[in-house]
């Protein structure tokens, strides 16, 4: 397994790191445009290598595509992140232009590549990768639901008193503040519902903890946050490297699923050495139907920006 992650800042170099400790790819290239930034941040990785046990090999380039050749998964964190006080979806000036010359120059040095988005506004910049290289649909995977999950989980474990490994819960929809629906009529700690466990104020209050859970770490650390995001995408190029088929939220192209097309969104996905696999249709209440419609209308107002933004 060869994995490429494009943008050797926080996020990127968090997501090599996991996977190097992880130990299932033989090798690793970081990207970025920053002169010797890839080279010294893959050099600092590979030092670990001794102390933490791992054999995966891990080397940086500036901008030498050719270095990524034949890579069988690639993540793309290359772009700004937002700072205090910024949505996500403000990004997109500076990103949309990163992400499609990235996402070329990946496909044509990867034919088969499956590539993991990461950038924001993630579902339109997941969205802006299929129309720009109509690279096949299960290859094109967006990464925003398997962090807000662990969010939610995290969330739930805090109100609960609890491991956060008691808990299972899923967010679908849009990477967004306002955009994520967090289930959590569906979610339980131990097969048991959190709404027989927690009261009605405290479910709230862990929903809207949940949908910001990104400004309050923005707000924090001064910029976004990247140990759980490089945790969540090392989890899923694990899930391909191992064929595992496991289910993270993933933001899909759709195409009727869930009633919605033409836009990428957060629903549930089957995880394997394909990219996505399957989209599952799980059964919505009337309300998470509705909140999922809304979210899918804030997706696509701002895949209606690309044009004006992608040269
Ligand atoms: N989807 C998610 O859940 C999620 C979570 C966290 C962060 N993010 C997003 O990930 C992105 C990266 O965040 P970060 O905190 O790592 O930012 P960062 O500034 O630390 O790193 C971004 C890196 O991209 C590099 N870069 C810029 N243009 C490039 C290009 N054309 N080719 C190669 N590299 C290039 C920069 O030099 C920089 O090193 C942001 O857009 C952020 O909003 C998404």
């Amino acid at each position: 397994m060869k994995v490429t992650v494009v943008g050797a800042g926080a996020v990127g170099a968090s997501c090599a790191e996991y996977i190097g400790m992880k130990n299932f790819a033989s090798e690793v290239v970081l990207i970025d445009i920053k002169e010797g930034f890839a080279e010294g941040k893959a050099m600092d990785l590979m030092q670990c290598a001794s102390l933490l046990g791992f054999d995966s090999k891990i080397t940086g380039t500036t901008g030498d595509y050719s270095k990524t050749a034949n890579s069988d998964v690639a993540v793309i964190t290359s772009g700004i992140p937002r700072k205090p006080g910024m949505t996500r979806e403000e990004l997109i000036g500076i990103n949309a232009g990163i992400v499609k010359t990235v996402a070329e120059n990946l496909i044509k040095h990867s034919p088969n590549v499956i590539i993991i988005v990461v950038s924001n506004p993630m579902d339109t910049m997941a969205y802006l990768v299929h129309k720009a290289t109509k690279h096949p649909k299960n290859k094109i995977i967006g990464m925003g639901g398997a962090l807000d999950s662990a969010r939610f989980k995290y969330r739930l474990a805090e109100a609960l008193d609890c491991p956060a490994s008691d808990i299972d819960a899923m967010v679908i929809g849009g990477h967004s503040d306002t955009g994520m629906v967090p289930l959590i009529e569906k979610a339980v700690r131990n097969s048991i519902p959190v709404t027989e466990l927690l009261a009605a104020d405290k479910q709230a209050y862990v929903v809207e903890e949940t949908k910001v859970g990104g400004a309050t770490l923005t707000k924090l650390l001064g910029t976004s946050a990247w140990y759980a995001p490089g945790a969540a995408v090392c989890a899923m190029v694990q899930a391909i490297a191992l064929d595992s088929k496991k289910m993270f939220p993933c933001s899909a192209l759709l195409s009727g699923e869930y009633g919605l097309s033409d836009l990428a969104i957060g629903v549930p996905c089957i995880i394997g050495k394909n990219g996505i696999e399957k989209i599952v249709e799980i059964k919505l209440s009337a309300a998470e139907k509705a909140k999922l419609e809304e979210s899918a209308k804030g997706v696509k107002e701002i895949n209606g920006l690309l044009e004006a933004n992608v040269a």
